[in-house]
């Protein structure tokens, strides 16, 4: 499903990703565990092809890095649900919108439309929530937010970026619980995180990064 073949990315001479291999299958829960500035965002960005290694490849359900046109990474992130690290929510949007949105792409019609937004705000816990923006959301309520515009597409993985940053413990237990019921339905999960506490001893792989030199295994 992902792949990393020797993959390396600088944003200049201090910080990138050094000759980085990784693997996600079809319904894997993996973890990508390092320190503030370790490289888990640039390596995030890689996979949805928002970044280009400068060399390696980053293969991503059949698409190749070194090969994609630009007018496939739609067609690309159609399959990728993503939990951005600073939310990327419409600021003018409500939280509706904001979900509804990410599904306008796809074409649907209406009443469909209605049901499956409806359906991952409860299943998020933000039902009731929807008619407000997002400055009237708390961080975590942003976060969990973006979670269910990235579930609405239904799609194979979920990349998500620290989603618990901005959650207190049992919130952050919590979301954790409801990635596991996801990735039990069948989408793979693929989470960043800071937090080695958090994510310690729930049976999933954990990578880990450091400096921007990644490592399978803990
Ligand atoms: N656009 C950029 N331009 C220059 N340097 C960057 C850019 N984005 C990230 N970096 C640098 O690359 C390194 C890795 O950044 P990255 O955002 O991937 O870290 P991270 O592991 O996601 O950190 P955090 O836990 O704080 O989110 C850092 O040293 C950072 O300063
Ligand atoms: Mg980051």
């Amino acid at each position: 499903m992902i792949s990393f073949k020797n993959v390396s990315y600088s944003h200049n001479r201090e910080s990138g990703i050094y000759n980085a291999d990784l693997q996600i299958d079809a319904e894997d829960f993996a973890f990508l565990i390092g320190p503030t500035g370790s490289g888990k965002t640039t390596i995030m960005r890689l996979i949805y092809m928002d970044l280009f290694p400068e060399s390696g490849i980053v293969t991503v359900n059949g698409y190749h890095s070194n090969k994609i046109k630009r007018r496939k990474i739609p067609h690309l992130r159609r399959n990728i649900g993503m939990v951005f690290q600073d939310y990327h929510l419409l600021t003018d949007r409500t939280l509706f919108d904001n979900v509804a949105l990410a599904l306008h792409i796809v074409g649907i019609d209406s009443a469909e439309l209605e049901d499956r937004v409806m359906d991952v705000l409860y299943e998020v816990g933000l039902d009731g929530k929807e008619d407000r923006k997002p400055n009237e959301l708390s961080g975590g309520e942003q976060q969990r937010a973006c979670l269910a515009r990235a579930l609405v597409k239904e799609p194979e993985i979920i990349l998500a970026d620290e989603p618990t940053g901005n959650l207190d413990p049992i919130a952050a237990f919590e979301l954790i619980k409801l990635l596991e019921k996801i990735n039990q339905e069948g989408t793979s999960i693929f989470m960043a995180s800071h937090n080695y506490n958090l994510i310690k001893g729930r049976g999933h792989r954990i990578m880990e990064i450091h400096e921007g030199k990644l490592r399978n295994g803990l």
